[in-house]
């Protein structure tokens, strides 16, 4: 493990020498239409009202039964939120809006071959189509409340078809990115204990027409080598009525969806009622230890926060058009192309591919073709299209009134590009802080009310009260011009409620580090700790430095190291292997991978290749290496435990630090002459 101390003491030192950006206002334009420009909200979501601020969010939904208690803290840290109440996601996120809004567009999804149409699905649509895909999985894969399903697919208007089609069953559902690879998706398949995988037959990608079903393939056999045997495997396909993967279905285990629903058509399913404390979905996210974990979403509290701050930071009125450029496979599509969104009654964008595919210029040709006024993306995608097509924005006549920035920490330059080329001026932007595990924005501006500052995510969003404490657990104030670890000192309706299965690994991960008295049932001594550095301005505002613990975040994807040395160790002829994070100009971060081999192995690139292939199998692309260097042998403490840090400044030609009291000083030299020679 990487010493988190070190690490926060070099982004402190950097942190220091940041000079202060100057602040953005947000357009006049903007102001007069936004959602909320009462600056009374922050005193409505103070601390003194709290938590009873939280029923401005939760009355934006429709429930079945109003809840009881608002906030039950009877069982630190596992929080209840709207006790007693009841409702449904799928009914909040289609059926409420058919009767003043039937016609109107819920999702527009634009396919990645620029001739093939854009497909306009209205609320009616939507209702029809969840309705018959729910009775389906109710009535062919006898799927019921509680149980799980875990979902690959791809970014097409089905992903979000079967969400709610299970939201409306009660059916918890347990989306794995479509970019993972098939032993990442079985490996999640039997974490989850899912009966049922839905998948797709293909998609596009890069101009590439992807076989995906054989991912389903591999999952199966995976999740049966863990002793979980999935029942069906449901197929979608990409090109309705004609199957488009060359790997052939398995009789009697695969289904063809689209073979099946006409025996659903005109069916319809009554949501179930859920208990606002039922959960909705899982998600799976990297941490510092060993495998991932599921992050289990409730049904009240994550819906009333997401389509609060959709709300209030992301300015989502019900006659916008609003597109979020991100992956419903990570949490930042469900939160914010999926649940927010649609339960405010919005128009959102969903597109199938790469966002340079086939040049620069095509998320502004989209965003023109269908009147987008609401943009969201991440970092990489904007380090990426500034860098293909740094002038392309000029030739579109879009006009976008807000813009959203997240995943990543934002370099000023390229926040102004941002704002000044992809927004034309005109727009407000948010950078929004948050996490899988957190549902929703931790720290951002509200849009109309605090003006932006470049590269800072702001203060805490209303109802969130973030801190840094150091390593002492002592605050670092506002100002002081140190970096600590933030951490949010309240619960909040979005936290996820538990780690599927473990527990005591949210406890452990998120609450053990600063938790004063663990038989406190007072909220007030739980800080959930975020494992980020972050600096706390004078004005309020936090500048969030990165991951403190092992988590690289590649384009705003998590990726545990242990997840990625462990990939590297199924190669027989590794016998250590430690991750970096190095800086890279598009991606922000990229891992390098240093590997020592068994004795009487030699290494040569066919085997560094090899490496690399190993861990695209196992995890995905993302997760390949930039490099992988084979070493004689890994710095070590005296201790036996690798030094990171040290091959972590080889890596970036950085300064090592004190190597003196390592076990084998001398391997440093060997490798960093090995490292310069590339
Ligand atoms: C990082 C994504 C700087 C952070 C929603 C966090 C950010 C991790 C920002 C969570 C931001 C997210 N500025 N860093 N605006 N937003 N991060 O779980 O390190 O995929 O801990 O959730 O991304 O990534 P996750």
């Amino acid at each position: 493990m990487s010493d988190p101390k070190s690490d926060t003491l070099t982004e402190a030192q950097l942190a220091v020498h940041w000079k202060e950006e100057s602040y953005y206002y947000p357009p006049a334009s903007f102001i007069a239409q936004a959602n909320m420009t009462d600056g009374g909200i922050l005193e409505r979501f103070g601390e003194k009202n709290f938590p009873e601020c939280y029923k401005e969010y939760a009355d934006l939904l429709t429930w079945y039964k109003y809840w009881e208690k608002t906030l039950d803290t009877s069982n630190p840290p596992f929080w209840k939120w709207f006790v007693g109440g009841e409702l449904n996601a799928s009914y909040n996120c289609v059926d409420r809006h058919l009767a003043e809004n039937r016609n109107k567009t819920a999702i527009h999804f634009v396919p990645e071959p620029e001739n093939e149409h854009i497909q306009h699905i209205t609320y009616q649509e939507l209702w029809v189509r969840v309705n018959e895909f729910a009775a389906l999985l109710r009535d062919f894969c006898g799927l019921k409340r509680g149980d799980r399903v875990t979902l690959h697919l791809p970014m097409t208007a089905e992903l979000p078809i079967t969400m709610l089609a299970c939201a409306r069953l009660g059916v918890i559902h347990s989306q794995v990115f479509s970019g993972f690879s098939g032993q990442a998706c079985g490996e999640r398949v039997a974490d989850s204990g899912s009966r049922v995988l839905i998948t797709a037959d293909s998609y596009y990608r890069s101009g590439i027409l992807l076989d995906h079903k054989k991912l389903a393939d591999i999952a199966f056999d995976k999740a049966k080598e863990e002793k979980v045997v999935l029942e069906k495997v449901l197929v979608w396909q990409r090109h309705p009525g004609k199957y488009s993967a060359q790997t052939p279905l398995v009789q009697g285990r695969d289904f063809v969806v689209n073979d099946l629903l006409p025996k659903y058509r005109g069916q319809r399913v009554e949501p179930e009622r859920m208990k606002a404390t039922d959960p909705l979905f899982l998600m799976y996210t990297s941490g510092s230890t060993g495998r991932p974990k599921a992050c289990q979403h409730s049904t009240g509290g994550y819906l009333s926060y997401v389509a609060g701050t959709s709300r209030i930071i992301q300015d989502i009125h019900p006659t916008d058009v609003y597109w979020c450029m991100a992956d419903i496979g990570w949490i930042t599509g469900h939160s914010y192309i999926v649940y927010g969104p649609l339960a405010l009654g919005a128009s959102t964008v969903m597109y199938e591919g790469v966002p340079n595919y086939p040049d620069a210029g095509r998320p502004w040709r989209i965003a023109e073709e269908l009147g987008v006024n609401i943009f969201h993306t991440s970092p990489t995608a904007i380090r990426a299209l500034r860098r293909a097509g740094p002038d392309e924005p000029k030739k579109y006549h879009y006009h976008f009134k807000h813009m959203t920035t997240v995943g990543e920490p934002i370099e000023p330059e390229v926040w102004r590009w941002y704002y000044n080329v992809v927004g034309k001026g005109e727009a407000a932007i948010v950078d929004t802080w948050w996490q899988t595990e957190n549902g929703g924005f931790l720290c951002s501006t509200i849009p109309a009310l605090a003006p932006m500052k470049p590269g800072s995510a702001g203060p805490g969003v209303p109802g969130i009260y973030p801190i840094v404490y150091d390593d002492d657990g002592k605050e670092v104030p506002a100002g002081a011009g140190k970096a600590g670890n933030i951490c949010i000192r309240n619960p909040w309706p979005g936290l996820m409620q538990t780690i599927w299965g473990d527990p005591d690994r949210m406890t452990a991960v998120y609450f053990e580090r600063y938790c004063k008295n663990k038989k406190s049932k007072d909220w007030h001594d739980w800080p959930y700790f975020a494992g980020d550095g972050a600096v706390h301005a004078a004005d309020g505002y936090f500048r969030i430095l990165g991951r403190i613990d092992d988590v690289i975040n590649v384009a705003g994807h998590r990726l545990g190291t242990k997840e990625i040395e462990s990939a590297a160790l199924t190669v027989p002829e590794v016998a250590e292997a430690a991750v970096v994070a190095v800086p890279d100009e598009i991606k922000g971060r990229v891992p390098e991978l240093y590997v020592s081999l068994k004795p009487g192995v030699t290494g040569d690139e066919a085997l560094a290749r090899r490496i690399s292939k190993a861990i695209e199998t196992e995890i995905s692309p993302i997760a390949r290496p930039r490099k992988v260097w084979i070493v004689p042998d890994m710095p070590k403490t005296r201790s036996g435990k690798i030094m990171r840090r040290v091959l972590g400044a080889l890596s970036t030609g950085g300064n090592a630090g004190d190597i003196t009291t390592l076990a084998n000083p001398d391997v440093v030299e060997k490798i960093r002459d090995l490292v310069s020679r590339g």
